[in-house]
């Protein structure tokens, strides 16, 4: 592999992103031969809701619909797509069949990652029908790709705590539910991962797809994998490791040994950062407008486009925000670890740092 040819993609992605700044992700990979190059798409979060019938959210229809139809525009031309998980609000068929007739206009083959809202009505069954198996590995032009089911949790909670599916799937939708359960990759999918890795070069670029990070960072939204510390053992003997997650709804970006970690935007609506979420005492009357973001009141601020580049097995994120100062963070081999190329020094408060 060798750096990318950044400018050339970003120019490209340019003509798309002067036109409207949209909730998808254009991630590209380049190589030493330059006929090896591809690009991959990634959208996540959709939370496609039932009201009731053939009624649906509207604006969480609408945030896929644009994704969607902008991914189409995409040049390069995207090999690929991805789907990052919570496709559903509430794990419902309908949700799940009006999320992939939108997504049914999608022009590439798609590859789909499942999330908690997905997930907890009837434990993936739908799903499974409907799109195929909850975690499975692919491979592409000489990269190695897995897709993790990230949010399952222990047996008990799941099959004997609930009278019914839907009372479960309330609880883990919930995202400060303290009835919640941490999520986890489980030792099944573990054993099943350290024999899929065995037959992997440890020089071959290793790009993993999960819905919840493989990372320990605020445990009461879940934004956690309770054994993501031996998956990520798993994955550190490879020189070239990314792992993408959805489910945070917001940008983050780290490094864990040799493993770098970006998450996607979600096309429905952002979270605060946790760092944000007061713990203490609150003498505020109730919100009328509950959603602590820079804006509450623009209702695609905090998604938009992510460019990602992966060169070296290390991400470069280029972030397109709406109405917001475009960022680059890209990985700084001198300190080992992503560096945020605007707001390097003197950060400014998380909730204002786009
Ligand atoms: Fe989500
Ligand atoms: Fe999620």
């Amino acid at each position: 592999m060798t750096p990318i040819n950044r400018r050339s993609f970003l120019a490209g992605g340019a003509a798309v992103l002067a036109g409207s700044a949209l909730p998808m992700s254009l991630i590209e990979l380049s190589f030493a031969d330059s006929s090896q190059d591809f690009t991959f798409a990634y959208i996540s979060d959709s939370h496609i809701q039932q009201i009731k019938g053939a009624r649906f959210v509207r604006n969480w229809d609408r945030g896929l619909i644009r994704a969607v139809a902008e991914a189409n525009l995409l040049s390069p031309r995207p090999d690929f797509a991805v789907f990052g998980g919570d496709l559903a609000q509430l794990g419902k068929r309908e949700e799940i069949d009006h999320g992939l007739e939108i997504m049914s206009a999608l022009r590439y083959d798609t590859h789909y990652v499942i999330g908690e809202h997905d997930y907890y009505l009837d434990l993936g069954a739908y799903w499974q029908d409907a799109i195929g198996p909850l975690f499975y590995s692919f491979d592409h032009k000489g990269v190695h790709f897995v897709v993790l089911n990230s949010i399952l949790t222990h047996d008990e909670w799941t099959h004997e705590r609930w009278a019914t599916g839907e009372e479960r799937m309330a609880v883990m939708a919930g995202l400060d539910d303290p009835r919640g359960s941490p999520f986890m990759v489980g030792e099944e999918q573990r054993r099943w991962l350290a024999d899929d890795l065995a037959k992997v070069g440890r020089d071959t670029p290793v790009v993993v797809f999960s819905h919840s990070p493989l990372q320990k960072i605020f445990k009461n939204w879940n934004f956690w994998t309770e054994d993501a510390e031996e998956v990520q053992e798993l994955l550190q003997p490879f020189q070239k490791v990314t792992v993408l997650y959805g489910h945070v709804h917001q940008i983050q970006y780290s490094q864990i040994g040799n493993i770098t970690f970006t998450s996607a935007m979600a096309t429905a609506w952002p979270w605060p950062y946790p760092e944000s979420y007061a713990q203490g005492p609150s003498y505020l009357s109730k919100l009328t407008i509950p959603m602590n973001r820079a804006d509450p009141f623009f209702e695609r601020d905090a998604t938009g486009w992510q460019f990602v580049d992966i060169h070296s097995g290390k991400a470069a994120v280029h972030y397109g925000l709406p109405e917001n100062q475009p960022r680059t963070v890209a990985f700084d081999p001198s300190l080992g670890r992503p560096r945020d190329l605007v707001y390097a020094d003197g950060r400014t408060d998380p909730q204002r740092h786009y």
